[in-house]
C-alpha cells in the first residue's frame, strides 16, 4: 500500500514544528497579558449552528463545509471557523451571566473544502479570540492591538491592517436596497450563483471570486457611506482610538467579509508577500449573534489568524531547536549502563539528551552525534569511568571541558546549572 495524505491536507513535521511551537507561545504569552482564557471546543457541531450564523448563502456553506450524516442520522459538520462554535458554547453554558468583558482564545483545525492552492488548505489551523459583553468601540481598538503585538510578536513585518464598518440591522436594509438598484441593470452580467443571491442577499455578491462578478461590481455602492448615525459614530471613535494606540491602518471601504454574521467593525491583515490568499487574520463584531443563539442580546468581537500563512512569513525565523544539548557515546556495556543513568539525570535537569543504546565504534557514534546537530559530545570508555571523569566537547565552540562523572559538575560543564 502506498498510502498518501488527502488533498489540502498536510502534515507538519520537525523541525518546521518549531515554528508552530513559537508562534503559539507568543500568542498565549500575549492573550494572558490581555485577559484572554483558552477554550476547547469540539471539532465537529450540528450543521445548523455553521449554517444559521455564517449564512445559507455564503461560500463557506454553500460550497465548502464537510457536512455529512452520522450513524444516527443526524447532519453534522466538521468545523469551517469558531466563532459560530465558540457562541454556541457561550449560550449553551450560560457565560453571558459572568461579568463582563470575558475574553476566550482557542487554537486548532477548522475545515473547508476549498480548492487547495498555496497558502490555502482544506484542514488549516487557526488561533483565535473572542471578546464579549462589550459594545463600546474602545475594545475593537484594544484588540487590533493585541493582534497586532502577536504578530509582532512572533516577528511578522510589512503587514497591512485594514478596517471598514459594515453597518448594524439599522443600516443594512437601506443599503441592501441601493445595492440591489446598482445591480439590477447589471445582474445578467453576474454568474448563476450571484444571480440567485441577488435575491437571497445580494451583499455577499460583493464576496463573489468569478473575476467577470469582480469586474462587473466596480463602482458599487460601499457600505461606508449608508452608515446609522450609531454606526457611524462607532466607527469613527474606533479610527480615534487606532490613532491613540498608534496602529498603522488604512480604511478600506470595499473589504468583504465571506461571513454573514459581522455588524459595525469588520477588519484583515494582509501581506503582499502571500499572493491572492493575502489574509493573515482577519475578524470583527458580532453584536447580534449570542441572541441569534437563543441568548440574551450580547455584543462580541474577535479574530482568527491562519497558522499556515504565517509560518511562510517568519523569514527571520527562529532558532529551530531541533538539536539535542547532548549526545553521550558510550563505549562497552558498564559505559552504556552509567550512559543510560546520566542522561535520565540530565534530562530530570531540563536538558535535551541522547545517547547511543548499541555498542558501535566511536567513528560510528560521533557520525550520528554530528548528525543530528549535537552541541555537546561526551565520550565515556572505561579510562573515563575509572577516572570518574569525562571530557564535554562543544561542538559549536570547539572547546573541552572536564568534568565529574556526577549530575551537577555536568550540568555546570554544559552551562546549565540551577
Ligand atoms: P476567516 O476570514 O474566514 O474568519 O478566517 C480567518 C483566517 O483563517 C484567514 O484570514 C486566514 O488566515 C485563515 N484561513 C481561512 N481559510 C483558510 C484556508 N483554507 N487555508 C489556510 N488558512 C485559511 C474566521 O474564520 C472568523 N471566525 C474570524 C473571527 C473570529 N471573527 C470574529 N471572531
Amino acid at each position: 500500500m502506498n498510502y498518501k495524505s488527502l488533498k489540502g491536507l498536510q502534515d507538519i513535521l520537525p523541525p518546521d514544528i518549531s515554528h508552530w511551537h513559537h508562534i503559539e507561545s507568543t500568542a498565549q504569552d500575549v492573550f494572558r497579558r490581555y485577559g484572554f482564557r483558552e477554550i476547547r471546543l469540539p471539532v465537529m457541531e450540528s450543521t445548523d449552528v455553521f449554517v444559521r450564523s455564517i449564512g445559507e448563502s455564503s461560500d463557506i456553506v454553500e460550497k465548502e463545509m464537510y457536512t455529512f450524516e452520522d450513524k444516527g442520522g443526524r447532519s453534522v459538520t466538521l468545523r469551517p471557523e469558531g466563532t459560530a462554535s465558540f457562541v454556541r458554547a457561550y449560550v449553551e453554558h450560560h457565560l453571558y451571566n459572568n461579568p463582563s468583558p470575558q475574553k476566550f482564545y482557542y487554537m486548532g483545525p477548522m475545515f473547508r473544502y476549498e480548492r487547495p492552492q498555496a497558502f490555502r488548505y482544506r484542514q488549516f489551523y487557526q488561533i483565535g479570540a473572542e471578546a464579549m459583553g462589550v459594545e463600546e468601540p474602545e475594545l475593537d481598538a484594544e484588540i487590533i492591538s493585541m493582534l497586532s503585538v502577536i504578530l509582532q510578536g512572533i516577528g511578522l513585518e510589512g503587514l497591512n491592517f485594514e478596517i471598514t464598518s459594515i453597518g448594524c440591522p439599522r443600516c443594512r436594509p437601506g443599503y441592501r436596497n441601493a445595492l440591489r438598484e446598482f445591480l439590477e441593470v447589471r445582474i445578467t452580467r453576474f454568474c448563476s450563483d450571484c444571480q440567485r443571491r441577488y435575491d437571497i442577499n445580494p451583499l455577499r455578491i460583493l464576496d463573489c471570486k468569478v473575476p467577470s462578478c469582480i469586474e462587473s461590481r466596480a463602482g458599487a455602492p460601499p457600505v461606508l457611506d449608508y452608515l446609522c448615525t450609531g454606526c457611524e459614530e462607532h466607527f469613527g471613535r474606533v479610527i480615534k482610538a487606532l490613532k491613540l494606540l498608534h496602529i498603522p491602518h488604512t480604511i478600506n471601504p470595499g473589504l468583504v467579509r465571506g461571513l454573514d454574521y459581522y455588524t459595525k467593525t469588520a477588519f484583515e491583515v494582509t501581506s503582499e508577500s502571500l499572493g491572492s490568499q493575502k489574509a493573515v487574520a482577519a475578524g470583527g463584531r458580532y453584536d447580534s449573534m449570542v441572541k441569534e443563539f437563543g441568548g440574551p442580546p450580547t455584543p462580541g468581537i474577535g479574530f482568527a489568524m491562519g497558522m499556515e500563512r504565517i509560518v511562510p512569513l517568519m523569514k527571520h525565523s527562529v532558532a529551530a531547536s531541533g538539536a539535542p544539548d547532548l549526545f553521550f557515546c558510550p563505549l562497552g556495556s558498564d559505559a552504556l549502563e552509567k550512559a543510560l543513568l546520566l542522561t535520565e539525570q540530565l534530562r530530570a535537569g531540563g536538558l535535551w539528551v541522547e545517547m547511543n543504546h548499541d555498542i558501535s565504534s566511536l567513528r560510528s557514534q560521533m557520525r550520528k552525534a554530528n548528525r543530528m546537530g549535537a552541541r555537546n559530545v561526551i565520550v565515556l570508555g572505561a579510562d573515563e569511568l575509572s577516572r570518574n571523569e569525562v571530557v564535554v566537547k562543544n561542538m559549536m565552540a570547539k572547546e573541552e571541558r572536564s568534568a565529574r562523572l556526577d549530575r551537577e559538575s555536568l550540568l555546570r560543564a554544559l552551562g546549565a546549572e540551577r
